[in-house]
């Protein structure tokens, strides 16, 4: 028998009545890697925020090191050694990064001054250890979603855990800061610390797992060693039946040309020039950095430029956000906290916010059963897991908030729909559903582009590529001329071997 630091067993949790946690068992253990899957909604934040104390479990007991235990805050559970790094990110945006790691336990002097050169100094030593050469004076507000996880985990490094959870913790991370966590788990495995990793990413789970806990809708579905599995046995057991063929593109005789974009060029963007056509997916690649988000925030109308922008074959230009969808472009950002969608609103409020004009009738009302049922459908044709269309978006889980953003856009009835890593969090079934959707909008003669660092995911989804390196486009590709290899080429800007 293994050692387990931790061990949860017949853990059931209910909100308001419905049982999202049912007699699920949990092991943690010492120097070794957990992964932790299921769909989304399967509860895997959940029974995190019950090991912690951030949620109080309903029935079933907690064993650290064998002994009973029961945290009814995060202050306690962090005591006695368990450190969580949240899928959403717990960072207070306006103070610096080592005010951050250091928050409530700011180091004081005799006569009770907090020792700021003390905290910067030893926030540089563990930022130092994950790879980030920031001023920890900088505040975390000017740093990339990706950099800020890194900080997340610094903290957790610099609380001396014995537990570590990392809830997605690469979602937002670039390949090579992946690979600086992967080495930094790696150590903290011999130094004989316990992680459990959640991801969507399975590869990961080969990569750095020792063992796979699977839930699913709630339910413990089994733990097993990693060396009894593969990708399609856990996709299998997560989603209770065989996935076919993951990307299922499919071909359309593109039409007429509806966006062309020609020099633009602004302070993060440089001499930009490409078009889109009518029934096309057009895929962007790049590293993090490549400036991708920002040059579809200039043609959402978000940043100033110069050069043209043609559509439907009329020069226009593009002022704001409401002119941008005035005139039929939807963009779904990348980064769910600051999209618009709002946790305190429920989920139909969420859905058809940006559309009500859609359900009012003659006299300027709004068709409550009209906006119901639309977002019904959307609820039913993204398989969004929520109790109903009056749950609280913030009782979703964070693949499902996404998909509410994605409907959010579509409900818009958008000509060109712009979707920014729109499978970030998402799990394999729901990502399907996705992809099956951009098909779908496509088909009826939608024209939509894709940013995304998942490079299989532009391969196997988009009809054309166009990469981006340092704000320029490095290439320009048909799907049938992509590989992996080349698509990296030019989004290194050429030199593969200097991409750091
Ligand atoms: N505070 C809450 N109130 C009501 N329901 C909640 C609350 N927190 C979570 N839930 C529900 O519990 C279920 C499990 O959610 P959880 O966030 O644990 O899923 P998850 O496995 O982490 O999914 P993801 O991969 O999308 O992050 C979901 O149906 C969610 O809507
Ligand atoms: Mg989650």
């Amino acid at each position: 028998m293994k050692d387990a630091v931790v061990s949860m067993k017949h853990i059931t949790k209910e909100f308001s009545g419905v049982k999202v946690l049912k007699d699920v068992n949990l092991n943690i253990y010492k120097g070794s890697v957990m992964a932790l899957v299921g769909e989304n909604g399967a509860g895997k934040s959940t029974l995190m925020k019950i090991l912690t104390g951030v949620y109080l479990k309903t029935e079933g007991e907690i064993y650290l090191n064998n002994k009973p235990v029961n945290f009814t805050d995060t202050r306690s559970s962090q005591n006695a050694g368990i450190a969580f790094i949240h899928q959403e990110l717990n960072l207070v945006r306006d103070l610096s990064i080592g005010e951050n790691i250091f928050i409530g336990r700011e180091p004081v002097s005799g006569n009770g001054r907090i020792l700021w050169n003390k905290i910067y100094e030893n926030s540089k030593y563990w930022l130092n250890k994950i790879g980030l050469k920031e001023d920890p004076r900088e505040l975390v507000r000017n740093l990339s979603v990706g950099k800020q996880q890194l900080i997340e985990i610094a903290k957790a490094l610099s609380l001396d855990a014995k537990i570590i959870i990392m809830d997605e913790p690469t979602g937002a991370l670039t390949p090579a800061e992946s690979e600086k966590l992967f080495s930094v788990i790696k150590d903290l495995k011999n130094n004989g610390k316990s992680i459990i990793y959640i991801s969507h990413r399975l590869q990961e789970i080969f990569q750095i797992c020792d063992d796979v806990t699977i839930l699913r809708d709630g339910e413990l579905i089994d733990e097993r060693p990693i060396e009894e599995l593969n990708e399609d046995k856990i996709i299998e057991m997560m989603v209770g039946r065989k996935l076919n063929e993951q990307y299922p593109r499919i071909e359309t005789t593109v039409g007429k040309e509806i966006l062309k974009v020609e020099h633009l060029s602004n302070q993060f963007v440089k001499d930009i020039s490409f078009e889109l056509r009518q029934k096309e997916t057009l895929g962007v690649a790049g590293l993090m950095g490549s400036f991708r988000t920002e040059l579809m925030r200039t043609i959402y109308g978000i940043y100033p430029y110069t050069g043209k922008i043609y559509l439907d074959g009329s020069k226009t230009e593009i002022r704001s956000p409401k002119d941008a969808l005035n005139k039929g472009i939807a963009y779904v950002t990348e980064d769910r906290k600051n999209n618009g969608i709002i946790g305190g609103m429920n989920v139909m409020e969420n859905i058809t916010l940006s559309a009500l004009k859609k359900f009012r009738g003659p006299l300027g009302w709004i068709n409550n059963d009209k906006e119901k049922s639309s977002a019904d459908k959307y609820i039913k044709d993204m398989s969004i897991k929520t109790s109903g269309i009056n749950q609280l978006l913030k009782y979703l889980s964070g693949g499902n908030q996404q998909k509410v953003s994605i409907a959010k856009n579509l409900i818009t009835e958008p000509k060109i729909l712009i979707l920014d890593e729109p499978t970030r969090g998402v799990d394999v079934g729901a990502r399907k559903e996705i992809y099956n959707l951009i098909n779908k909008f496509k088909s009826e003669g939608m024209s939509i582009i894709v940013i995304s660092s998942d490079i299989p995911e532009i391969l196997g989804i988009c009809d054309r590529i166009i990469v981006m390196h340092e704000g320029g486009i490095s290439g320009s590709l048909e799907q049938k001329d992509a590989d992996q290899e080349t698509i990296m080429t030019l989004a290194v800007g050429k030199d593969v071997h200097n991409n750091e």
